[in-house]
């Protein structure tokens, strides 16, 4: 889900600016949104089942009027998306209204406490108790602010809130456990659950903390804890520019995120590769991990993908390196030692699940590390080290550029460990170093000569697809088939190219396309796949590079990629498997940016 808030001078309408904040966070949820703003008159509150635009029609007749405002996308936990379970919530009357992302764990029993003291609710969301219990303590004499902070005290769970009172010209707000951050403008202040919310109005913001109580007004903003004692969060100018959150003429912010990957690479590895192919990580000077045994990989979605290729990445170098699925270390979390490093990926920074892994490792001993994308996030605060991948806002849901940012960073970090627990530079390194920084030359060159178009066509309507490959074709196998599955809604599984004739096979059948990653390592094995495939009668699409002519006869369809090292050339497969999977959701009129049921950044265990 995702918040936004303004406090602007009076006179200021603040309508179009929620509206467009929340077009800007739509990425994180989009089954519906609303607003509520203030004015002389009261609180208004307009709110609909439905994409953003769905509201922006249903304000275009109602227009409510007012320099202070609250607005929210949401993406459904309790409750189905309707407008009644839509954000803002207000109590009893309209005298209060709050916006709401996380869940409130105890609202079942703040309900019925709520209930016994005769409130009526209108939803079947956790979120309505809050407005609630601001209702009810300020029906005891609080003031609105004293009503927030005894509301807050009553909340368990990770949250973040906002809320907006009809007698105030403030939004006042709460974190523990989701984001939030400040903006701050000239005369006016903004809060959102990200910044590109805001960043067209200012890119001068002010990350709140878990604990942290906010008041915005229009010139000012003031942070305190729990207790109202003042806490200091330090006014940060981001370099993100308000066209990186823009479409750029591209059809979709995913086809536009695909071509981005040369630049986002090139960013990613800017400065951490010297002439004499040493590797400087920022904050970790050489030594730093001489005392790391092992390293657990922790994650979801794409950038557990990212931590599986890291995991061979590390393995390749004899150091002992395990992966975990955030959602499972959270129940079986794995032991740990002194000299065990947990890193957790996550592109956003906000993932429940790996947020909580992070918290589990850490109070077991753990040493914690974020690789992330976002400066400020949670992860890349609460772990002990951030290591950032600078690949700039991702807004479509399915994620393409983060993902190859990830493993070029991953990439060095193991090159990094490696060496200081080793003492030496593995014989390899340089070829690595080398092919990383010819990667965005060589995505680019993938990027325009992708024959995928009449593919596309040929693809639409095979009963199923299956990607396989081994080695570092094995994250690419299964990160393919998740962006296929998740932007086209058709159905597509991922192996391991030696797991087929266990199971899958079975499957295979004239009407399963089979997508062959070959990285230039053990390619020979998956010929072997391959063709076992084939003589059941599946068509074969395999990825190689262009000089390999012996997998491109071997299969129906061939999509070259630059000769690189095996590393690299996962990468290159992986973004010819992006555009398949996006020309085909294209023809299928999918909604690409916004795919049903997902939200990019899932915030809820
Ligand atoms: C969601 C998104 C995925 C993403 C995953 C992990 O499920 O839809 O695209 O890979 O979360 O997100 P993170 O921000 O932790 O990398």
């Amino acid at each position: 889900c995702g918040i936004t808030a303004c406090a602007a001078p009076r006179g200021t309408d603040v309508l179009e600016t929620l509206v467009d904040g929340l077009r800007n966070l739509e990425y994180r949820g989009y089954d519906s949104s609303g607003v509520a703003v203030r004015n002389d008159d009261g609180l208004t509150v307009v709110k609909r089942e439905g994409e953003i635009d769905v509201l922006a029609d249903a304000l275009a007749d109602t227009a409510p009027a007012g320099a202070v405002g609250i607005g929210h996308t949401r993406w459904s936990t309790h409750g189905p998306p309707t407008d009644a379970n839509a954000h803002p919530h207000t109590g009893c009357t309209d005298d209060v209204s709050v916006v709401h992302n996380g869940i409130v764990e105890n609202y079942a029993s703040l309900r019925e406490d709520l209930l016994a003291r005769g409130h009526t609710f209108t939803s079947e969301t956790d979120t309505e108790v809050i407005p609630h219990l601001i209702e009810m303590y300020r029906g005891e004499g609080l003031s609105p602010e004293d009503a927030f902070r005894a509301t807050i005290e009553r909340l368990e769970g990770r949250f973040a809130v906002a809320m907006l009172v009809d007698d105030h010209e403030t939004v006042f707000a709460a974190r523990d456990g989701s984001p939030l951050v400040v903006g701050v403008g000239e005369d006016r202040r903004f809060l959102a659950s990200d910044v590109p919310s805001f960043l067209e109005h200012t890119n001068r913001v002010a990350f709140l903390e878990d604990g942290d109580v906010v008041k915005l007004s229009p010139g000012d903003h003031e942070v305190t804890d729990l207790g109202g004692h003042p806490v200091d969060r330090p006014v940060q100018t981001v370099d993100w520019q308000a066209e990186d959150a823009q479409r750029d003429g591209f059809d979709h912010y995913m086809l536009k995120e695909i071509h981005e990957q040369p630049a986002a690479l090139d960013r990613a590895i800017q400065g951490r590769i010297t002439d004499d192919n040493d590797v400087r990580l920022e904050g970790f000077p050489a030594g730093e991990f001489a005392d790391v045994g092992a390293v657990h990989l922790i994650a979801c979605g794409t950038s557990y993908h990212a931590a599986l290729y890291a995991q061979q990445l590390l393995a390749n170098r004899d150091i002992p390196a395990q992966v975990f699925s955030a959602g499972e270390y959270t129940t079986t979390p794995a032991p740990v030692r002194d000299d065990t490093l947990v890193v957790a990926v996550t592109q956003s920074g906000e993932t429940a699940d790996t947020l909580s892994s992070l918290d589990i490792a850490a109070e077991r001993g753990a040493r914690t590390l974020a690789v992330t994308n976002v400066i400020g996030s949670t992860a890349a605060r609460t772990a002990d080290d951030a290591l950032f991948i600078r690949a700039g806002p991702e807004i479509g849901v399915a994620a393409t550029k983060t993902f190859s940012s990830q493993v070029a960073v991953l990439a060095l970090l193991a090159e990094r460990i490696a060496e200081d627990v080793s003492g030496t530079v593995h014989s390899d390194r340089e070829a690595l170093l080398a092919a990383l920084e010819r990667l965005p030359a060589d995505v680019q060159d993938t990027l325009q000569r992708s024959p995928v178009e009449s593919l596309a066509t040929e693809l639409r309507g095979r009963e199923e697809q299956f990607f396989i490959g081994r080695g570092y074709g094995y994250p690419v196998a299964l990160e393919s088939a998740l962006k296929f599955k998740e932007i086209t809604y058709e159905h597509a599984e991922g192996f391991a190219a030696g797991e087929l004739k266990h199971g899958p096979l079975a499957l295979v059948t004239s009407d399963t396309s089979v997508f062959a990653v070959f990285t230039g390592r053990h390619d020979e094995k998956t010929l072997k796949n391959v063709e076992e495939v084939r003589a059941r009668g599946a068509p074969v699409v395999a990825i190689a590079a262009e000089s390999d002519h012996e997998v491109a006869e071997a299969a129906d369809e061939f999509l070259p990629i630059p000769d690189t090292h095996p590393v690299a050339a996962g990468l290159l497969a992986n973004v010819q498997l992006q555009l398949v999977s996006y020309r085909v959701a294209d023809l299928l009129g999918r909604s690409i940016d916004k795919p049903r049921n997902l939200a990019k950044s899932v915030t809820v265990e």
